[in-house]
Formats: structure tokens, sequence, C-alpha cells
């Protein structure tokens, strides 16, 4: 082990349905330049089946992408889909850090959705809770050990160490909201099976929620309603997305209602937040994966919530060569969950 260079090099690896994605950054934490990064296409079985075959599948996409991207760091800072995570802030009775520890163990039974033998647990305190003076805000998540320990021995299997695994939506987060952001910010991240939605609040998140709805079920719908299959139908909603005028609105007539499944979810969080945070203004929403590149899909929102809506940055806190623009901005869509994950300060 070396005790100076080489310390805490790291990198930060995305598990989508669709694909794997690395970056590495420098780690010093004023400064994060850009190393390397790179994605690979995966089948979607590699990612989401249990058996040995499929997981061995992915293990050796791991290995193949990280030999192409250059990237010799054996540290590594996972992601979890916000799906298999169980995400959520509580208010708890203000104690002592190690007396609150304890607390949520006691109660974990109460808190999170699985057995708290079969899980995994993480906390962090936020603060003050907004609704009872005599209580604070407490984030908390949970995976189950399950879950974990497949990813651990997928990894392990081809000689990585993780040194963490983060929550997809908390990665995003970070990329996604600059340090220093303030006002409540809502992240909508739409992905090929789920979408994340995050608010935060002087940078933190208040409230996550991932809603089983994404890019698949559009295109889905959009097969159905219009009678074509999914290739085509993948074409056209890429293509034309949210548009009125194209193909005379039918893409928009198909996929409409299950894009408006996700307003309403939307719409419940904005609800929920602004119940807890009550002189909270929504300031901005920011938009990644899917709902960034989707046709229209970013004026529609602007126009249901009438807030003002942004394209997320996943490359924003990062430094890297002029030339690289293009080519960075071409991808920055699906890179968040991995920036987010390289940028952590370990
Ligand atoms: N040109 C495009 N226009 C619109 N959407 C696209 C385009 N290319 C890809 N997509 C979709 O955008 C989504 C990208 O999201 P993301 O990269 O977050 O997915 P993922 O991480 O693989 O999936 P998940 O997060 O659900 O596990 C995918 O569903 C992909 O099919
Ligand atoms: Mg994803």
């Amino acid at each position: 082990m070396s005790l100076l260079s080489g310390v805490n090099e790291f990198f930060g690896l995305d598990i989508g349905t669709t694909g794997i994605r690395v970056v590495q950054l420098s780690n010093t934490p004023s400064n994060k330049q850009l190393l390397r990064y790179g994605s690979a296409p995966i089948e979607r079985k590699a990612s989401e089946s249990d058996s040995k075959a499929d997981q061995q599948k992915l293990a050796q996409a791991i290995k193949q992408l990280l030999s192409t991207t250059g990237i010799h760091a054996k540290d590594v800072a996972v992601g979890l889909p916000s799906s298999r995570v169980f995400t959520s802030i509580i208010d708890i009775e203000r104690l002592a850090p190690a007396e609150l520890g304890k607390t949520i163990e006691y109660q974990a039974d109460s808190i999170i959705p699985t057995p708290p033998a079969e899980s995994k647990i993480d906390w962090a305190l936020l603060g003050d809770s907004p609704v009872d003076a005599n209580k604070v805000e407490v984030l908390i998540t949970s995976v189950s050990n399950d879950f974990a320990e497949k990813r651990l021995d997928i990894l392990e299997g081809i000689g990585l160490n993780v040194i963490a695994f983060e929550p997809d939506n908390l990665a995003l987060a970070r990329s996604l909201i600059r340090p220093g952001t303030t006002a409540p910010h809502l992240l909508v991240d739409v992905g090929e099976t789920a979408t994340d939605i995050v608010i935060t609040m002087k940078g933190i998140p208040r409230l996550t929620r991932s809603i089983p709805t994404g890019s698949e079920a559009f295109i889905r719908a959009a097969s159905q309603n219009l009678n074509i299959d999914e290739v085509q139908a993948k074409d056209f909603v890429y293509k034309f997305g949210l548009s009125q005028e194209k193909l005379e609105g039918q893409i928009y007539q198909g996929i409409i209602n299950t894009v408006d499944l996700l307003v309403t979810d939307i719409s419940k969080s904005i609800k929920f937040f602004q119940s807890r945070y009550q002189d909270a203004k929504m300031e901005r929403i920011v938009l990644s994966g899917a709902a960034s590149t989707l046709p229209e899909f970013p004026l529609y929102i602007a126009n249901k919530f009438g807030i003002e809506v942004e394209i997320g940055n996943a490359w924003a806190g990062v430094a890297y060569p002029q030339q690289k623009q293009n080519e960075l901005m071409a991808v920055s869509n699906t890179f968040s969950v991995a920036v987010g994950l390289a940028e952590r300060n370990e």
C-alpha cells in the first residue's frame, strides 16, 4: 500500500438498465478534473437477472469497460437503483448522535419496509425538523443485504473494492445541483424503467421518490396506442416526443397519458414538500435522462408547473479540456449518476 500517491483513488460506477458508465476524477476536493470516463451498453438481463451467467456477463462488461477507459483504480463507489433502495426523510427526537443511531436501530422495524436483520441501513442527520421544534430531520436509506451482496460479489469477483454504495437519486443530486445552491430544486431523471424525483433545499435532498415509469413505458404506450412495433415506436418517440405538430400529434396522443402519470407524481411530490416547508418556493426543475432529450418534454413540464425548467448538466462541477465539450455534452443526460458518484469526497 502506498501512503501518498494513489491514496483515495476511486471511480464512480453506474449500473443502469441500458448501460454501465464509469467516471474517474482527480481527487482534489476544490478542483475536480475529469481523468477518465466511458460507457458501454448492456443487455437488460445482465443488470436485472439473478442468474450466475448473467451476473458473469455484467462482471465481464465492467471489466472490459475499465480496460478500454484505462481506469486502473480498484476502489469504486457504486450506485444502487433507487427502485431497489428505500429512502425516506423522517423526524426523530433531538438526541446526541450516538443516541440517535440507537434510536434508529430500535425503531428500524417501523421505519424501513424490509426486515432490519436482512437489510443494510444508513442514515444522515439533515438538520432541524421543519414541522416539530423538538425533532430533527434524518435521511434514512436501506437496501436488502441480498441485493447489496450480489452486487458486491460481482465487483469483488473482478478485483474491485467497493468503498461505497449510494442510491442513484442521491448521486444525481450531487452532480446536478451545484454546491451553494440554496433554493428548492426538483430533479426529474427519466431512466429506462423508472423515474427518480428528488427535491433539494440548501443543496440537501429533502424528498426522494422512485416511480416505476420510464422511457420504456412511453415506448410501449406508443406501440400499443398506434399499433406499431416497438422499434418503430422508439424511433418515433425519440424523434417527435411531445410535439403536437409532428405526425399530426399522434405520438403526443399515444404517450401523453403515460407522461401524465409522471406529471401527477411530480405534482404530488411538490405538494408534499410544500406542506413540510411552508415558505419554500420551488425555484427550478432540472431534467435528466430521457426527460431531457425527448422533444418538447421540457417545455411540457415548464408549462404544466409554471416553474423554470433547466436541462441538467452532469459535468457542471467537473473541469475538462475545452475540446471535450461536445463529446461530453452529448452524453450528459446519461452520466449524472456516474459523475455524482465520482464527485463524492472520499
Ligand atoms: N435519443 C434519445 N432520446 C430520448 N431518450 C433516449 C434517447 N436515447 C436513449 N434514451 C433513453 O433515455 C434513458 C436514459 O436513461 P438512463 O441512462 O438514466 O437509463 P438507465 O440508467 O440505463 O436506466 P435506469 O436508470 O432505468 O436503470 C433510457 O431509457 C434510454 O432508452
Ligand atoms: Mg439510471
